[in-house]
């Protein structure tokens, strides 16, 4: 594996959830692997969970860690050919060979404009790293992906899963801000290699890029697509089609214990963090049913497996 972007960097996607899953039981079997090595993360937005659970893998491995909040006060021109008058001072021509020297790996964080969506979803910043970079890049959820958060997610299905292709309900759930329609994406990108039955309920209007949303049937009703579910995957996305714009919305999406009633006693998922009462309400995110600390925990050995593969060579 050569970088970790999307999916299609990774030639086995199942040997890599086997992979996190040994490491889940023998956290330190490698702990000697990248001795000497260094990781930079680059954090362009905030992270709780991606950052500490990716410091983590790598130092298990055996990784030197350098983090950078890449946010404040450092700012980076990405485009070409352009006179370099204003307040961006560095290149990304220069700064990703830079970066270059010092790590062996390099980790991006990236959101999306949600203005601009031709630019978004040419995963713009996270592909000028990789094509200035001489080191491999693993996306910490770029514009359009959250590639590390669909493994974790594999790897908790994998785990709770009582029977071979259950019922995986991926649904819209209110939030009062546009947020990136990234873990959506990824989500149903990664189910595509899971052997798992996933419908995707939002209200209309919240459609998924077609490259994200393929050949998965699309429920616009939220009740009965809960029906008989074995995993409910809560998240809100703004819409793709009015670009980056949160939509009215006539019914209730959030998640209820009323609405969970209706499943097959469902696994409750969500990558976190939640806004309580508004996209899950406290019964159900407090519930046993709740896997989403479970999730936030597998977030660590889907880093770590990425890791690993990345320089096992
Ligand atoms: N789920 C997730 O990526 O969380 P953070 O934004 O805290 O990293």
């Amino acid at each position: 594996m050569k970088q970790f972007t999307q999916l299609a960097d990774v030639p086995n996607p199942s040997a890599l959830i086997d992979k996190a899953q040994y490491f889940k039981a023998n956290p330190l079997a490698a702990n000697d692997f990248a001795k000497g090595k260094t990781a930079v993360l680059l954090f362009f937005n905030p992270s709780l969970r991606t950052r500490l659970s990716t410091e983590k893998a790598a130092l298990q491995l055996g990784f030197s860690v350098m983090t950078m909040n890449a946010a404040q006060g450092w700012k980076l021109e990405f485009e070409d050919q352009i006179v370099m008058n204003s307040d961006k001072a560095e290149h990304i021509r220069e700064a990703a060979q830079v970066i270059s020297q010092y790590a062996d790996v390099i980790g991006i964080r990236t959101f999306p404009s949600l203005t601009d969506k031709d630019k978004d979803y040419s995963d713009y910043i996270l592909q000028r790293f990789v094509e200035f970079s001489s080191v491999p890049i693993v996306s910490l959820e770029s514009a359009i992906r959250h590639p590390l958060q669909s493994l974790a997610d594999c790897l908790t299905i994998k785990e709770h899963q009582t029977k071979s292709k259950p019922k995986v309900v991926l649904t819209w759930a209110p939030h009062p801000k546009a947020l990136p329609q990234a873990v959506a994406n990824s989500f149903a990108e990664w189910m595509s290699i899971m052997d798992v039955d996933l419908t995707i309920t939002h209200p209309e209007g919240y459609e998924l890029a077609p490259t994200f949303q393929q050949h998965f049937p699309v429920e616009y009703h939220q009740q009965k697509a809960f029906e008989g579910a074995d995993f409910i995957y809560a998240k809100n996305w703004s819409s793709f089609q009015n670009y980056g714009k949160i939509l009215e919305v006539k019914n209730n999406w959030t998640i209820t214990a009323e609405k969970m009633a209706l499943t097959n006693q469902a696994k409750f998922m969500h990558c976190l963090p939640v806004r309580r009462n508004v996209v899950v309400a406290d019964e159900v995110l407090d519930s046993p049913q709740s896997l989403v600390i479970e999730q936030a925990n597998n977030r660590t050995f889907a880093a770590q497996a990425v890791l690993h593969e990345l320089l096992n060579h």
